[in-house]
Parts: structure tokens; sequence; C-alpha cells
């Protein structure tokens, strides 16, 4: 059976649980962790992610981690870089990753072009994906399109509850929460976050045969009105404690496409937020399809699960799949960026015997 080289890049909340899975998966063996912290330099990546000893040594060096020989590197940092992307696939290594480019297409132009160009150079692939955007924003609605004739709206709503989730910048950086509205209206990220949203919206239309005609998008805020604990520290009043995103594609068929996200702390009561809004659920998504057929397809967790353990399992499905989609990543032919519109099926592995694709 045909294994794979591959090597972990950041070692955060997604890349801690990369590497758990990696180390269990049968057809793969970790070969070089990146880190960027002073404190995880030079220690085992297994009594990093809290596991055994896996005999990798995490290193700072970029030099070091692009010097391995590898198949694939698991791209995880916070902010990540198209730079470093396209030395990885230079040098001659896949790179799966859950940050941006997912469909880049018509949304970033430029690093399409670059990503390209160092595929075709080093022979290699680019796959972007995750759990949102990855699963929920264009794979599923994808799948279930299939069973739709004439389609006027497809929406997906994440409700995700945060107050346990410890990627401070994820939380503070990306969503906003604990700054005040003025900084998020300013804040740099902001183009790129509506860039990464629309992306999903192309690879949708796409999938369906056209085009999106008119992109749209929403924001609204609701500030703390009292102190919540989170995670990454104290949710102050006066800052966004919940976060309200909507991202719409208009298509040449008619065709609406919503991505929408709610993302809070404190709990979905909202006695601490200054004003309260309907969220639809304490965490998990939504999949609504209107057209003639009429689908909703609700994926969540067990509500045995506690808040924190939804979080992580959430988490854990973006590593999972990164790590899942290896094989057919590194083995798909023709250099260049592979969406699901080029990928086959990628199915978990539990290792019960060889793999007929193999
Ligand atoms: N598509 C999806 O569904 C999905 C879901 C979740 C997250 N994501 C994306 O996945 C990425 C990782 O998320 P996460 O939750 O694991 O975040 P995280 O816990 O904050 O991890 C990010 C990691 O980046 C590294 N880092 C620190 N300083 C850095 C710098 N200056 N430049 C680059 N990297 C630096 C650190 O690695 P070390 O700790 O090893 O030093 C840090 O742990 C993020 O970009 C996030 O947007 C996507």
């Amino acid at each position: 059976m045909k294994t794979y080289k591959v090597i972990q890049w950041a070692t955060g909340v997604v890349g801690t649980s990369c590497v758990q899975s990696v180390v269990r998966h049968p057809r793969l063996e970790l070969v070089g962790a990146k880190v960027y912290s002073d404190d995880k330099a030079g220690r085992d990546v297994g009594a990093i992610v809290g596991i055994e000893d896996t005999g990798v040594i995490a290193t700072q060096s970029v030099e070091e981690v692009m010097a391995l020989e590898a198949d694939c590197v698991l791209y995880c940092p916070l902010p990540w870089k198209v730079e470093e992307i396209c030395a990885l696939l230079e040098s001659g290594k896949h790179v799966i990753t859950p940050c941006p480019y997912y469909f880049p297409f018509l949304q970033n132009p430029e690093a399409t072009a670059v990503i390209q160009e160092a595929c075709a150079k080093g022979n290699t692939n680019f796959h972007a994906s995750g759990c949102n955007p990855g699963g929920i924003a264009e794979r599923f609605p994808l799948v279930f399109s299939g069973w739709c004739n004439r389609i006027d709206r497809i929406t997906m709503t994440e409700c995700g509850e945060c107050t346990y989730y410890t990627s401070e910048g994820v939380m503070r950086k990306l969503m906003n929460l604990g700054k005040t509205p003025e900084h998020a209206l300013r804040n740099p990220i902001k183009m790129a976050l509506q860039k990464a949203w629309n992306e999903p919206i192309d690879m949708i239309a796409d999938g369906l045969g056209t085009s999106v005609r008119r992109y749209e998008a929403e924001h609204d805020f609701i500030l703390a009105k009292e102190p919540i604990e989170t995670a990454v520290g104290v949710i102050e009043p006066g800052t966004i404690a919940l976060n309200h995103y909507r991202h719409i594609g208009i298509t040449d068929a008619g065709t609406e496409i919503v991505q929408e996200q709610i993302w809070f702390v404190g709990d979905r009561k909202q006695e601490k937020l200054e004003r309260k809004m309907d969220v639809p659920r304490q965490s998990g998504w939504r999949i609504k399809i209107e057209g003639d057929v009429n689908l909703e397809i609700d994926v969540d967790f067990p509500s045995e699960l506690s808040q924190d353990q939804r979080v992580a399992q959430g988490l854990s499905t973006t590593a999972f799949h990164l790590v899942n989609a290896v094989p057919l990543v590194c083995d798909e032919p023709d250099p260049g960026i592979k969406t699901y519109l080029d990928l086959p099926m990628i199915t978990g592995c539990m290792g019960s015997g060889p793999s007929v694709r193999s």
C-alpha cells in the first residue's frame, strides 16, 4: 500500500488535531513539523500535541522544512502567506490547507496565477478546504444540489458559540470578537474575509454551471453589555460579542447563494448582550435549499456533548478532512489547484485493509 510523507506546518488548534490524526492514519508518515512559538521549538511534536513521542522534532526554521523530503505539507498557520505556499509547492511538496484559497479563480486572480505557476514548477497540487469553508459552504450544498432541478436560493448558516475556541487569532483578528465596531469596520482582514466567503459562492455557481453576476455583503454586530469570560480572555462591555455576517451571490441563472455566519460568545439566550437576535441554534449548521425541491439539512453535534467538546469536534472535522485528503491530492494528475470539482470523493481511512484506490 502506497504511503505518504507529511509535514505539519503550525500546531495551533487545527494543526494539533492534524498531527494527532496523521500518526493514526495507516497511509501517512509524519516527517516534519514547523512551529512559530519559542516554547514549542526543539520539542518532539507528539509532546506538543499531547500524544506519545513521534520522533519528529519541531523546528522554527523555514529552510529546514523546505529542505525535507516529503509528499505533502498540511499548512495551518494564521496568518497565511501565499509566498510560503508557493515556495512549498515549488520545492516539490503538495500543499493542503484550511486557509484560503478554496476556489480562488475569480476572487484572487493574482494568487491563482502564482499558485498555478508554483504547482507547474514543482509538479504539485494545492487544495484548500476544511469544515466551513470547505464542507458546509460548498461541498455538501453541491452534493445535495444533485437532488434538485430549479434552485432559487441556497443558504448555509453557521451558528458558532465560540466561548471555548482557544485561538486568540481566529477569535479576535478574524471574528472581531472583543473589538469595537470601529475597529471591525477598519480591520485590514475584512476584504480578505469577504473574498474567502465569496470563493465558496463561486464554487457552487461553477458547480451549478452558472456564474455570479452580483455579490453583496451584510455585517451586523451586537456588543456585550457585561464582561463575558472566554478561552481567550474577557470580552469587555462595549465590544463585539456577536458577529452576524451574510455574504450573498446572485447568479446569472437567478439562484441566490447565501453564506451566513453567526459567531458569538456567551450563550444563545444572549443575556449579556446589548440586544438580541434570533440565533437558531447554539452550534452547528443548516443548509437550506429552496426551489422545486425544498431541503433543510441540519448538521450538529449530539446534545449530550458539552460546548467545549462541540467546539473541539467542529475544529477536528477541518483537520480530519485535510488529513484524509492527502492521498487523493498527492495522486491527482496534472499539477494545479484542486477543488471539490476536481477531486474524487474524500472519505475517512480507518486502516482496516488496503484501499481499492491504491
Ligand atoms: N476552513 C475551515 O473550516 C477552517 C476552520 C478553522 C480554522 N481555519 C483556518 O486554519 C488556520 C489555523 O486555525 P487554528 O484554529 O489552528 O488557529 P490557531 O490555533 O491560532 O493556530 C495558528 C498557528 O499559527 C502559528 N503562528 C503563530 N504566529 C504566527 C505568525 N506570525 N505567522 C504565521 N503563523 C503563526 C502558530 O503555530 P505554533 O503554535 O505551531 O507556533 C499558531 O498556533 C487559520 O488560518 C484559520 O483561519 C479554517
